[in-house]
């Protein structure tokens, strides 16, 4: 038995998946506030046409225009998916544990595999530059590296609380050309405002949001791109999971439980919604988890309309939400701190298809679970993708005390190599 599990360039999907069409029923649209602007008039004045059309598509395969195809392969598609052997020695469980391998980006991430697509149809449609918002940084990394590919200026709007201290990852949007911005910032109206109250503002997504958004419909020539939450996004990431099912067949094994860390929804969504097309589909019995922060639990917030950004720019939404205003408290793990999860994966939670887990904010526990991933498998997670290899162990642990033989497949969205300092401050060495 292999422990690595590899695809040729050929073998590579060459659709992406939409699953609109095919979810359990219709996905609630999204909608404009009773008072104010539309916030509907105003998506296509700032998003990309191609993708705003993916948005609503109801075809079910949606094809990946050649010159995506090629990024994908310069980028290092396919990606390998490993069985953690060596985990489950240590672990002394009766699972079987594969893991794929979304760290081998150039620039780090799964985020690269939507960045591409938007840049690409961003320059289709004559755009020269993009804005956009990131978190922990790898979004605007992986966005700033797909700008540069498809000759493309781009603006980022990256969270203070994580911009201060990713100084290296920062470089690097740099070094492809990025400008960079810490949110809240005073390059828009909104971030004085915000700054004016408090020079120090930690930011949030939502807020980054805002500027971005800002800044694209005060410019003719810039698009804004998003990195996850919206239908389209979702699908451009479903290249990760169509590439694991093929995986999986290759050495005659299907997961029992999909599991990885989820924010906005684009790694968990990426990875299991090919899956979800067979248990919807095909009847398959999967069980899907989850992996969350307690700072940012937003699939235990309410399923309802709210808005996206916090200045309110966006459409409403149906979605789990905190609040698009609420006070979420900074972790090492920011990528995960958004106040909603994505339409499509909301509405399977609120069909009791997605369960979730809430892991505490101080993030020893799932950071020292990453340690142990360290030492056994060798590969640095980004601190995002310690929470899906945190509830993989957990369990395994429990296929171990119930001694079932259950196969568990996890995504590892990211590496944290630029990461040292999280891991530092927490783990303490
Ligand atoms: C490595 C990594 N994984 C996961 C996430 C969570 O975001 P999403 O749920 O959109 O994938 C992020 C967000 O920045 C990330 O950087």
């Amino acid at each position: 038995m292999h422990t690595e599990i590899v695809l040729l360039p050929d073998e590579m999907p060459r659709k992406w998946y939409n699953i609109i069409p095919d979810l359990p029923e219709q996905l609630p649209p999204p909608k404009d506030p009773e008072r104010g602007e539309s916030r509907l008039d105003f998506l296509p004045k700032v998003l990309i046409g191609e993708c705003l059309k993916q948005e609503m598509s109801q075809e079910r395969w949606i094809d990946i225009p050649e010159g995506v195809l090629q990024l994908y392969e310069q980028a290092g598609r396919p990606r390998q998916l490993f069985r953690a052997r060596r985990l489950e020695e240590y672990l002394k469980t009766p699972a079987r544990l594969y893991y794929k391998a979304e760290f081998y980006s150039p620039t780090g991430s799964h985020k690269v595999n939507t960045a591409l697509a938007q840049a690409y149809y961003a320059r289709e449609a004559g755009y020269e530059r993009l804005t956009t918002e990131t978190g922990a940084g790898q979004w605007g990394t992986a966005l700033a590296y797909a700008s540069r590919l498809c000759d493309l200026d781009l603006t980022i709007y990256w969270v203070r609380a994580v911009h201060n201290w990713k100084k290296d990852r920062r470089a690097l949007m740099r070094m492809y050309g990025a400008d960079v911005y810490a949110s809240p910032s005073d390059h828009t109206e909104f971030g004085k405002t915000l700054l004016k109250e408090d020079p120090n503002h930690d930011g949030s997504l939502g807020i980054a949001i805002s500027e971005g958004l800002e800044d694209a419909a005060g410019d003719d020539t810039a698009a804004y791109s998003l990195g996850s939450v919206l239908n389209h996004v979702l699908m451009h990431q479903t290249i990760i999971g169509l590439e694991t099912k093929k995986q999986f067949e290759l050495v005659d094994e299907y997961p029992d439980i999909v599991i990885s860390c989820l924010g906005g929804g684009s790694n968990f969504g990426g990875f299991a919604i090919p899956f979800y097309h067979d248990l919807l589909i095909e009847k398959k019995d999967i069980r899907f988890i989850a992996a969350q922060s307690e700072a940012a639990p937003n699939l235990q917030g309410e399923y309802r309309y709210d808005f996206a950004d916090h200045a309110e720019m966006t459409p409403l939404l149906k979605m789990y939400t905190l609040g698009h205003q609420v006070k979420m408290v900074p972790i090492r793990g920011d990528g995960l701190r958004y106040h909603g999860c994505s339409p499509i994966l909301s509405l399977l939670r609120h069909k009791g298809l997605l369960d979730t887990i809430a892991y505490p904010p101080d993030e020893k526990y799932v950071f020292e679970k990453a340690q142990l991933f360290v030492q056994k498998e060798g590969f640095l997670p980004a601190p995002e993708s310690a929470y899906s290899i945190c509830c993989a162990i957990d369990e395994a642990l429990e296929c171990k005390r119930k001694n079932e033989e259950k196969v568990i497949a996890f995504n590892i969205s990211g590496h944290g190599l630029l990461d040292m300092e999280g891991y530092e401050a927490v783990l303490k060495f």
